[in-house]
């Protein structure tokens, strides 16, 4: 008996060793700072302390960001609710997709490709960027794709706000080397990125 749970317990350990998906905690969906106090706060920051969110915080922008409000829709609205977006989560370990329903980021790509963001004095130092991709052929049209992404790049700055963490969404990158390394499909195409981390 004793030998089956210990053989048992090694094959989970073994299977969370290979998977290496991150699991999030709950969101706290309720709280922070009022809005026109996180509304008054809001700009960008590009000047970060390296240092790692707590993962009560992490979940909980990433849920602003693009997580479930109801049912099946999310806390940012999209052209004929065809939630084309996703968002990707780059550490300097390596890239993962959020996955909202299963409170997830799911491992894609293990190593650091942060040289491909850009802008290194403002990557390197983040705790983490996040990568907006739009599924175009979801989409209700390419424009829309942009659009939508502009209320998740908002909702994050709003949460930074509200946290007292800093963000800058970027334009500038090397989109063709991102999009590589992410080995994306020709149907999705990168919008914009975020950098996020605590203020120096
Ligand atoms: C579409 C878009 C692209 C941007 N790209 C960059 C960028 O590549 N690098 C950067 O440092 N800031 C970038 N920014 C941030 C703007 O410079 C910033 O929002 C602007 O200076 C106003 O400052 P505030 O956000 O503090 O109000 C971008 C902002 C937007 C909306």
């Amino acid at each position: 008996m004793k030998k089956i749970i210990l053989l048992i317990i090694s094959f989970v350990f073994v299977c969370s060793l290979l998977a290496q998906d991150i699991q999030l905690v709950s969101p706290q969906r309720t709280g922070g700072k009022p809005l026109m106090d996180a509304l008054n706060e809001r700009q960008s920051r590009r000047d970060f302390e390296k240092k790692e969110l707590s993962p009560q915080m992490l979940s909980d922008l990433l849920w602003a960001a693009n997580g479930f409000n109801r049912d099946d829709k999310r806390t940012v609205p999209t052209s004929q609710n065809r939630q084309e977006m996703d968002v990707y989560v780059m550490f300097d370990t390596g890239i993962y997709l959020y996955d909202a329903k299963g409170h997830v980021l799911k491992l894609i790509k293990k190593g650091d490709f942060r040289k491909d963001l850009g802008q290194a004095n403002i990557s390197d130092n983040a705790a983490f960027s996040l990568i907006y991709v739009a599924n175009m052929d979801r989409a209700s049209n390419r424009e829309a794709g942009f659009i939508d992404s502009g209320f998740i790049a908002q909702n994050v700055y709003l949460y930074c706000a509200s946290a007292g963490l800093g963000t800058v969404v970027r334009g500038s990158f090397t989109r063709p080397n991102l999009h590589n390394t992410m080995e994306l499909t020709k149907d999705q195409e990168i919008t914009i990125v975020q950098a996020v981390g605590f203020i120096k």
